[in-house]
């Protein structure tokens, strides 16, 4: 049986089609391929359609609707075959009975059918096109690429073609360099689009608005953001040394824990104190500016001195109010007592955070907090969990955890016990693996004199 005009539809791979002086010329993505319709009354073109001597003779291509409308009204029901003698007896026979007239139809594949990949597949040269640039990352309406040198002669068609095939996206960028500075930013070229870099992107049910080009923001993070907040009880307090725009410290929030975040990047801290308020939880974070180091060393002492607020009463539904009314009970409970003890402390900086934990060796003894006893409040055993995001270069699970525990225990001056936890997060780069080790602050590290 012959298989139909699908096999003449592929745009051709690395011919350079398309490029007119080094701009997107979208008229050769045009291909008109002719086939057989069975004309029918419009009632008739379901029964067609249903029909499972049709089956292997209707239509089949992506994103094409097997049924078109003939100048008067009628139905084309579209065949896959272009010539009357590849149809069966039994097909022939049946388009008969249903009053079916054959008929040749124009099918036109433009621009706009083919996908991104396929665009630019054809676009470029055969020798690179075979590694093509296929996936690109977003966050909100912002398409971020980060093309090889090869592909860079071809960088704006290529985000043309990116910018017309993604409905939600209005900007399209190039990465300049990878991010090696202390905020953790890059620079970056536009494409294509507007020159609009403030993005809103929403995770773990909360947006976040901020500059791309000013803060450091990662969707890839999302499921780590998710995992280390499902740590976190109601009623903890969260201390985010380095919070970003908040992907941990507003979530945690939002679910009731108070929070401190801290960010040293003054754009990261104007977006994160926007997003405390655009998602309504500026009760329970309290955001600062400051170095992480000095950020640990105060955060025991400004929970204790002035203390986070409870945990937010849920606010009862209609019907439940409705139901206490009834049932003539007392209206719900007051809220608990407020917040003065730090449990947790996230340290998303992997590069680096292990090098901070030095900061936490005597932070609870009289020479950092002073005259207050925080003694009753850490108590052996009950001591806040520490999640530190680190870098090895240790590919075996085995090897990277000796690597991590080893590098911790060196600059927190205690060993990290069993109860440490070494969870992979995600490859980075060749010989490049992050983790985030979780432990309980060792209690002879908190109150070690200096
Ligand atoms: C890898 S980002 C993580 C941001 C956020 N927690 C997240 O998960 O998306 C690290 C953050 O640490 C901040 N940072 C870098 N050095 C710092 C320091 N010495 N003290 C406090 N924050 C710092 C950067 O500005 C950046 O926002």
């Amino acid at each position: 049986m012959p298989q139909g005009i699908s096999q003449h539809l592929f745009l051709p791979k690395g011919r350079g089609i398309g490029l007119k002086d080094g701009k997107l010329d979208k008229e050769p993505f045009r291909k008109v391929l002719p086939v057989l319709a069975a004309k029918v009354a419009p009632e008739k073109a379901g029964v067609l359609l249903k029909s499972s001597v049709m089956k292997r003779s209707l239509l089949d291509v992506p994103r094409v609707k097997s049924v078109a409308r003939g100048p008067n009204d009628e139905r084309l029901v579209l065949l896959k075959y272009s010539d009357q003698a590849d149809l069966t007896p039994e097909v022939q026979d049946f388009l008969q009975t249903q009053s079916a007239e054959l008929v040749s139809h124009d099918i036109v594949f433009d621009y706009d059918y083919w996908t991104a990949d396929e665009i630019i597949h054809a676009i470029l040269p055969e020798e690179i096109e075979s590694g093509a640039p296929s996936g690109f990352a977003t966050v909100g309406h912002l398409a971020h690429l980060n093309l090889r040198p090869e592909y860079l002669p071809y960088k704006y068609v290529i985000g043309q073609v990116i910018l017309d095939k993604s409905p939600t996206c209005r900007t399209v960028i190039n990465k300049l360099d990878n991010i090696a500075n202390q905020f953790r930013v890059f620079r970056m070229e536009l494409l294509a689009g507007e020159p609009d870099y403030v993005v809103t992107q929403s995770e773990n049910g909360c947006q976040f608005t901020f500059d791309f080009r000013e803060v450091y923001w990662n969707s890839r993070l999302h499921t780590e953001h998710e995992r280390i907040i499902a740590n976190f009880k109601t009623e903890d307090v969260v201390a985010d040394v380095f919070a970003g725009v908040g992907p941990f410290a507003i979530p945690a929030a939002k679910k009731g824990c108070a929070v401190l975040a801290n960010d040293l990047n003054p754009s990261s801290y104007k977006y994160l104190t926007q997003n405390i308020a655009e998602n309504k939880v500026d009760s329970l974070v309290r955001p600062s500016c400051e170095d992480g180091r000095a950020f640990i060393r105060s955060a025991f002492n400004r929970a204790y001195d002035d203390s986070l607020p409870p945990v937010p009463p849920r606010k009862p539904s209609k019907a439940e109010v409705k139901e206490r009314r009834a049932e003539g009970q007392a209206p719900p409970p007051p809220p608990g007592p407020t917040r003065q003890r730090v449990d947790h402390f996230v340290m998303n900086l992997p590069d680096t955070a292990i090098l901070f934990l030095d900061a936490f060796r005597g932070v609870l003894s009289p020479a950092n907090a002073g005259e207050r006893d925080l003694s009753g409040l850490y108590a052996e055993g009950s001591m806040p969990m520490i999640h530190c995001h680190c870098f090895t270069r240790e590919l075996e699970p085995e090897k990277a955890e000796v690597d991590i525990r080893q590098r911790v225990e060196e600059k927190i001056g205690q060993g990290l016990g069993e109860e440490a936890t070494f969870h992979w997060v995600r490859s980075v780069a060749p010989q490049k693996e992050m983790y985030c080790v979780s432990f309980r602050l060792p209690h002879a590290a908190a109150f070690a004199s200096p």
